[in-house]
């Protein structure tokens, strides 16, 4: 037998180890007075101990000793509770933790509800409350009215059913809702479902939740690693009854935070003791290191009944304890559960009771077939025998239904053991609590922390008693903590409802910024539709007739073949920057010395003598810096604006595109009015040999790297293409052979109409806003000025249906061109976290949420994606269109690229390469980024032009 150390047992010690309710005399001062127990023992009879019985002096002894095992001292309740804390603090670092530690898990509920929340809800609880499913309808009826009693029903879930194939329980709870539906008078339609689901699951969003493992009674097959929500909407689908939206996923413990009445300050904290337990809390969102979030706060649910830390639980741990873990569903699994959750309160007593009667102590030394079987004592019957009002002739009353003969002092014996093992579920409970509590308090940095603390579940509701020694722990556990206890409201329904709001409203929100978006996400056919219009354009331009394509010849007749040589000026307007190069071009490859020059925005849309004379005056600077003054080299001007060439150095512009409208230039020769300029600036000589544009710059810059570059693509502030067509094609220029490369100015595609089916209102929007309304269309569908602008107006609108920043315009917003094409390029980083997404909105001035940051992202992905693709379908129209020139049946070729968007943009890239392998099948398409700018490539035709003039004076 166990030596009890009876100096242990101080007096304020043994007041914590079994406070009875209604006032008892803690047991150890009681002990002494029970005297030997009256041993009634029946020759023979089964179930009844014949030999080894303790004699009568022993009997209080082993009734204490039995009990003793029960105690758990302070020092050990504070242990406990340091080493939960750490291990909830592990799990929060997001260090792998064992199975045994807690889970801490993140619920996607980011706020304590507002009260504002109404409308009619169904709850579907499972899990919660042993074996039944309660369904409720639950009307919220926001700040306005009064609190409306929901409707409920309760199911018993058959034994087989909690065991048996997950679809068998998920059609049961489908039969059970439409049941309780039928029953209803209420209108039925687009009914929004919460889903309390009381085990452990890992969320992925409100409505996606993966359970990890069963817990309590259940284990049913096929649901471990599944999405229960899933689950559940194919139930409901099988059943057919009602349509239901599945709108939320919640943990009990959550529906008891969020259900809790307002008014009473926050409610931070939900608190279950039912047939499992568990607790939820608020926690600050940065110090979850699973999710990316630095601001706001989440609801973690903390998952401890899976705590079985082996050094702190070990010592208190009972052979009862031992014996009932062995023979449950999950043996060596949710330890800490197991000494407070409500299945096995009835169990610990059963076992020990079983034990007593064995010993002999209890029921003249006989057992039952009853008492030794598993499940015979419920946490009902304990709560009845431990009600002090209920008095012995029940406890008597229930004991003889188990089968068993009651002797005079049993029923008291029975209450004490009653009361020993609630009352260290109490404490055990109160040291998890308070470990909760020290978390919170150290993250919110207070000293004295006030705070509501939501208690549900049966055990609540049936012992009082559990209460009190739950709050005085806690008090002595967590003495800076200042806590209130307040009931969950209709069993946590309330909060399920509350959540489900906030995830009916969310749901609603997508569903707009899907609508929204929907025009931009263009298919195969529409992307081929766009090829096939691109070609018939690109013909009909080539051959003189109306099309939106200008087709225009540029005299460049080859690439480069590697025998160019000398130093020429280069200019290069019309992109990004504005810049001035010298190029010298040796056998030895080509050196480039260059300056970026600023045009203003108010010279650019200014007169057309005050641009010439600062491109002239930029010049003149390069010169003098480069020591180059009074030298008049060759100089290649890239202008990238759609010019009617009628030769390599007259290119008449036919009108401004992207930002520029400087007055009395279009219809000019932008070369004579060069010329002109740098006649009003005396002393300046200068040669201008060829003017290029910049797709025409970039392709031969790459061409004289990679002979097969053909094509030149640009993607920046606007976009075009050029590439080289058959001359017998081109019916602007006579002659039959060799090649012409061809500016396509495929910026205008669309303006006649064609691409109106795909034009968004956004895109409309846009248009109107521009220096050129009905301009471009193509080019403001892809290029780098525009996709800012059109992500603007998407905002804009989600703003005003509400879906975004809480519905509120903000100034900044409304301000054009505040949202640069560089944000989508930063925005749609993979290396960026959701965070820096916000920060750089916030930068912005847009005050947003983590849910506004991600709809931010999906928009500047939809729109980017469209221009990529959009432009993927113009180059496949045209290497399509070279294959088919020279009438191959494979064509390999390169394009060379540039242009900011093409070049910053995360993703722009391989979107354009994936569309053109798409629509372009027959066709190797390599792209060549540029990486010396057009100005090498205005250079070479340049020197080109110089080779061939000095030949023909020869
Ligand atoms: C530059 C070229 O690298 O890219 C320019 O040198 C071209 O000629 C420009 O216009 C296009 O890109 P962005 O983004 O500057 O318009
Ligand atoms: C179990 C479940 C948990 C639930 C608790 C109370 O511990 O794993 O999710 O909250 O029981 O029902
Ligand atoms: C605009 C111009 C075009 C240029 C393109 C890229 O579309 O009209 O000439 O090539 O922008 O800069």
């Amino acid at each position: 037998m166990r030596h009890i150390e009876r100096e242990e047992l101080k007096p304020e010690e043994s007041d914590q180890l079994l406070l009875l309710p209604g006032g008892h005399p803690p047991l150890w001062n009681h002990m002494d007075s029970i005297g030997p127990v009256g041993l009634q023992q029946r020759e023979g009879a089964p179930g009844c101990s014949q030999e080894g019985l303790p004699c009568p002096s022993d009997s209080s002894e082993l009734v204490l000793e039995c009990l003793q095992q029960f105690k758990v001292t302070e020092t050990q309740l504070q242990q406990i509770q340091a080493s939960l804390l750490g291990s909830m603090e592990q799990a929060l670092r997001g260090q792998a933790t064992p199975a045994s530690a807690v889970r801490m898990l993140p619920t996607y509920v980011g706020s304590t509800p507002h009260g504002t929340e109404q409308g009619d809800f169904v709850v579907l609880e499972l899990g919660a409350t042993g074996a039944s499913l309660r369904v409720l309808w639950v009307t919220l009826m926001g700040t306005e009215g009064h609190r409306m009693e929901p409707q409920s029903q309760e199911f018993v879930i058959p034994p087989e059913v909690m065991l048996g194939p997950g679809q068998q329980l998920f059609d049961f709870a489908a039969h059970c809702l439409s049941e309780f539906l039928d029953a209803l008078p209420m209108d039925k339609q687009g009914l929004q479902l919460g889903f309390s689901f009381s085990f452990p699951c890992h969320q992925t969003g409100l409505d996606r939740s993966t359970l990890i493992s069963w817990t309590k009674g259940f284990r049913c097959s096929g649901v471990e690693g599944h999405d229960v929500v899933q689950l559940l909407r194919d139930a409901i689908e099988r059943q057919g009854a009602y349509s239901i939206d599945v709108f939320a996923v919640v943990n009990d413990t959550v529906g008891t935070m969020m259900g809790c009445e307002p008014g009473v300050g926050p409610c931070e904290v939900g608190l279950v003791v039912d047939t499992g337990t568990n607790a939820c809390y608020m926690e600050e969102a940065r110090h979850v290191a699973v999710l990316d979030e630095d601001r706001g706060r989440v609801c973690i649910s903390v998952e401890w009944g899976s705590f079985s830390d082996d050094g702190v639980l070990g010592p208190v741990l009972t052979t009862f304890d031992h014996a009932l873990d062995r023979e449950s569903l999950n043996p060596g699994a949710q330890r800490f559960e197991k000494m407070i959750g409500g299945l096995y309160l009835g169990e610990l007593v059963r076992l020990v009771l079983a034990h007593l009667a064995q010993r002999g102590v209890l029921f003249g030394g006989c057992t039952s077939p009853a008492l030794l079987s598993r499940g015979s004592i419920l946490l009902d019957h304990v709560a009845e025998m431990e009600d002090p009002l209920a008095g012995a002739a029940r406890v008597h009353a229930l004991l003889q239904d188990l089968g068993l003969s009651v002797g005079a002092s049993d029923a008291e014996l029975v209450q004490y053991v009653c009361a020993a093992v609630l009352t260290r579920a109490a404490r055990l409970c109160a040291a998890a609590l308070a470990a909760v509590l020290s978390r919170l308090q150290h993250s919110r940095e207070q000293q004295m922390l006030q705070i509501a603390v939501a208690t549900g579940g049966r055990v609540f509701e049936r012992h009082p008693s559990f209460l009190s020694v739950l709050q005085k722990t806690v008090m002595l556990l967590a003495p800076q903590c200042d806590v209130s206890f307040i009931p969950s409201v209709d069993g946590g329904g309330r909060g399920v409802a509350m959540v489900t709001a906030v995830a009916a409203r969310l749901a609603a929100h997508r569903r707009l910024l899907e609508e929204n978006l929907a025009p931009f996400r263009l298919n195969h056919n529409q992307l081929a539709a766009v090829q096939a219009q691109m070609r018939e354009a690109m013909v009909k331009g080539l051959r003189g007739e109306a099309s939106s394509l200008r087709m225009l010849p540029t005299y460049v007749r080859a690439t480069p073949d590697g025998t160019e040589r000398g130093d020429f000026l280069a200019l290069d307007l019309g992109g990004t920057n504005f810049r001035v190069l010298l190029v010298r071009v040796t056998a030895g490859g080509v050196k480039i010395t260059s300056q970026v020059y600023s045009i203003p925005e108010d010279v650019a849309q200014g007169s057309g003598q005050q641009l010439f004379d600062r491109i002239v005056d930029c010049i003149v600077d390069f010169q003098q810096k480069q020591g180059l003054s009074g030298q008049s080299l060759p100089l290649g001007f890239t202008f990238s604006f759609p010019c009617r060439q009628l030769g390599l150095d007259q290119g008449i512009l036919l009108n401004w595109t992207k930002g520029f409208s400087a007055s009395d230039c279009e219809g000019q020769d932008v070369v004579c009015l060069l010329r002109e300029a740098i006649g009003r600036r005396q002393a300046v000589e200068l040669n201008v040999v060829a003017i290029v544009n910049d797709t025409v710059g970039t392709m031969m810059s790459c061409g004289y790297e990679d002979p097969r570059c053909e094509v030149g693509l640009i993607v920046g502030t606007g976009t075009n293409a050029c590439y080289m067509e058959e001359l017998r094609n081109v019916a602007a220029v006579a002659g039959d052979s060799g090649h012409m490369c061809i500016n396509m100015e495929w910026g205008a595609f669309g303006d006649d109409g064609s691409l109106d089916l795909l034009r968004t209102c956004f895109d409309a929007n846009v248009d109107q806003a521009s220096i050129n309304p009905g301009k471009q269309s193509f080019e403001k569908m892809i290029s780098g000025m525009y996709l800012g602008e059109i992500v603007r107006h998407i905002l804009l609108r989600l703003t005003s249906l509400g879906v975004l920043f809480r519905g509120q315009q903000t100034q900044r917003l409304q301000t054009r061109d505040i949202f640069k094409t560089k944000f989508l390029s930063e925005i749609e980083s993979d290396s960026l976290a959701l965070r820096q997404v916000r920060a750089i909105l916030e930068d912005l001035g847009l005050p947003l949420t983590s849910d506004d940051a991600l709809m931010v992202l999906e928009v500047c992905q939809a729109v980017s994606q469209r221009a990529a693709q959009l432009c993927g379908a113009g180059v496949a129209a045209v290497v399509e269109k070279i294959r088919e020139n020279r009438g191959l049946e494979e064509l390999t070729v390169s394009v060379g690229v540039d242009g900011t968007l093409y070049k910053l943009h995360p993703h722009f890239s391989g979107l354009v390469a994936a569309t053109v392998r798409e629509l372009a099948p027959r066709c190797a398409v390599t792209f060549l980024q540029s990486e010396d700018g057009s100005g090498k490539g205005a250079a070479l035709v340049t020197a080109v032009a110089c080779r061939l003039a000095q030949m023909a004076r020869v």
